[in-house]
């Protein structure tokens, strides 16, 4: 695991745009893996940026959200899709059929999931998956106790995350949601994981050099071969 520490989130941002805009020229056909939330928001700025100015092409990439509120119509101005539409696809010249989100409106979305996972097969699997890290350790929507070899499921929302949502979602949180397993995280090829805040430093101290457990879901990226964490210098506080 590489960790790179950055004075402020703006540096981190647009040192993790390099990163991935690095990745798409190496491998224009690039499988990459999007998160939603607070943490890439400077780094879809800075790649935004990029491709305007002709410094990346995502003409041929693909993308794979990390997981889906359930319970709220796709269109909803926070569901995981529009997040990532507003905050990045649709600035970027990346076909709408290489978009791939996870369904929540599908009438069976246990089946949604499988087929999300034979989707990302069909691809040949991802080769760049992004992470941030909740409040309680959870990547993508694998809260605590969630299996290391778990697959795309439907999940239950813990109540530290229900109430770090309530800032989009008010009284109405979704208390389910779709996500990628743990297991399907760790068979990307390479992970990028970004932090930024203090709220953070706690649990990144914990992911990254307490033990590998369930109890904090993100500790399994410490297995990862090739695992990337960019951190600004106030989520990097606790590291020992
Ligand atoms: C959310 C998302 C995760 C995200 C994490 C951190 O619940 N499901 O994919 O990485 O929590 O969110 P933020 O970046 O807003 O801190």
């Amino acid at each position: 695991m590489k960790i790179f520490v950055y004075e402020n989130r703006e540096i981190l941002g647009k040192e993790a745009a390099k990163f991935i805009a690095s990745a798409i020229r190496k491998n224009p056909k690039l499988v990459l893996g999007l998160i939603t939330g607070e943490t890439p928001l400077e780094c879809y700025r800075e790649l935004v940026r990029m491709c305007e100015r002709d410094e990346v092409d995502f003409s041929q990439v693909k993308t794979f959200a990390l997981d889906e509120y359930l319970e709220l119509p796709s269109s909803h101005p926070y569901s995981c899709k529009s997040q990532l539409l507003e905050t990045l696809l649709r600035y970027l010249n990346i076909p709408h059929k290489n978009m791939h989100f996870l369904d929540a409106s599908s009438p069976n979305p246990a089946s949604a999931c499988q087929a999300y996972e034979e989707e990302i097969k069909r691809v040949g699997g991802i080769d760049l998956q992004l992470l941030g890290i909740g409040l309680n350790g959870h990547l993508g929507l694998n809260e605590p106790g969630s299996p290391f070899d778990s697959r795309t499921r439907i999940v239950e929302l813990t109540e530290t995350t229900k109430t770090y949502l309530a800032r989009y979602f008010g009284e109405r949180v979704p208390k389910k949601g779709m996500t990628m397993g743990l297991g399907t995280i760790m068979e990307a090829r390479e992970i990028l994981l970004m932090a930024h805040g203090q709220a953070k430093a706690d649990i990144v101290a914990k992911a990254l050099k307490g033990p590998v457990t369930t109890k904090v879901p993100a500790s399994i990226l410490q297995r990862h071969p090739a695992c990337t964490v960019m951190l600004d210098k106030a989520a990097a506080s606790r590291l020992p």
